[in-house]
């Protein structure tokens, strides 16, 4: 029956963010899928900082409430480090090793590319293909991280009740999601140049996507949380306060937009260009960008994305993930609706274990 290796019909990716524990499961229906449980639970300020787990009890326990909330049955999930806590390396091998060979090779080369003692290591690597033009020579990409960091995840999800299947890295996992958005791209992405940004609460990464597959990818420090902060500098508030009054104005006084809304809104436009001139400087070969699409919670403020075509000239959209989804019962339907454009990485992170 084939019983052993039936694919699983259903899977749980974890963002362990700065803001949020968001959980979302996926399910495969027909030759879609559709969205299962979600739940998203706040984390303390200082619980994950530059991506790092710094109270792995109480991430570890967010967890196990959003799985509570989530009313999920599934107990193995998909999480993931971030791209600045990974180094990889494209590694040019001999053709025609085992991966046992290849494991054992790449572990005598490793120490020429990893800064850190190959003991505190954690490395994985995928064969990508021919080195074009020479006979013999495949390319190999190596990626390595800190198994601390890997086994801070691992801790936090076993608080929470679930077993890992895999620790994926936040660049991959965007160019997986990015499947999701080709209803959104020219041409559902065949031949298409899109920037898609994810713009958090303390990371803005971008991912550049040429015929879905990812060209360029990159990680600045920008989010909401600035906005954040110069309300509570500025309007004298508490941190809780502010957050809230930045989505719904309350408590702020009038002309608030001019002075901290429309400033912020202009260092996104700049962040997202910046990393457009990056690229084309780095890539020229894909010409203009023919469509950005923002992600991320501060996706979804009012008039970003329109700001961002007026500046940049490009056409802009707000990601919609799950716009051709069945949503199940068990997920809150306005819930999802408010947060999909920050739900990228969970979902690439579901999507993973549907594979
Ligand atoms: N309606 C809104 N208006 C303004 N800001 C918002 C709104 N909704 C969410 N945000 C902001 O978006 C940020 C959270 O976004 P997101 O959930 O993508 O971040 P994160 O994934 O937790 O962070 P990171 O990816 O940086 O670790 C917060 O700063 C939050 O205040
Ligand atoms: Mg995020």
């Amino acid at each position: 029956m084939g019983f052993l290796n039936r694919k699983p019909t259903s899977a749980l990716g974890i963002d362990i963010s700065t803001s949020a524990i968001k959980l979302l499961e996926l399910r495969r229906q027909g030759k879609g899928y559709r969205v299962e449980s979600y739940a998203a639970v706040p984390v303390a300020d200082d619980a994950v900082v530059d991506h790092q787990i710094k109270e792995i009890q109480a991430v570890g326990e967010a967890i196990g409430k959003a799985l509570k909330k989530s009313r999920s049955k599934t107990r193995q999930a998909a999480v993931a480090l971030a791209g600045s806590q990974v180094i990889s390396k494209t590694l040019t091998m001999p053709a025609g090793l085992s991966d046992d060979e290849l494991e054992q090779q790449i572990a005598i080369e490793a120490d020429h590319y990893i800064p850190f003692p190959l003991d505190e290591v954690n490395f994985d690597f995928e064969e990508l293909g021919p080195v074009p033009g020479e006979d013999g020579q495949v390319e190999v990409l190596l990626v390595a991280s800190r198994t601390e960091q890997v086994d801070q995840r691992v801790a936090s999800l076993e608080v929470g009740g679930l077993m890992p299947y895999v620790v994926d890295v936040e660049p991959y996992v965007m160019e997986n999601a990015a499947q999701l958005l080709k209803h959104q791209m020219p041409n559902n992405g065949d031949g298409a140049t899109v920037a898609l940004f994810d713009v958090g609460a303390t990371t803005a990464s971008a991912t550049i996507l040429h015929d879905l597959k990812a060209v360029y990818t990159r990680e600045q420090v920008f989010g909401g949380r600035q906005l954040t902060d110069e309300i509570m500098d500025r309007y004298n508030l508490t941190f809780a306060e502010a957050g809230l009054a930045k989505k719904t104005g309350e408590g702020l006084p009038h002309g608030y937009e001019q002075e901290v809304i429309q400033p912020f809104i202009a260092d996104l436009v700049q962040v997202v260009n910046r990393a457009l001139q990056l690229f084309y400087s780095a890539t020229p070969r894909y010409g203009k960008v023919d469509k950005i699409i923002l992600a991320g919670g501060v996706a979804t403020m009012a008039g970003v994305a329109e700001m961002v075509e007026e500046h940049l000239d490009v056409p802009c959209e707000v990601a919609h993930p799950f716009q051709d989804m069945q949503v199940s019962t068990h997920a809150n339907p306005n819930a999802l609706e408010r947060d999909m454009p920050a739900l990228m990485i969970a979902a690439g992170l579901a999507l993973r274990g549907l594979e």
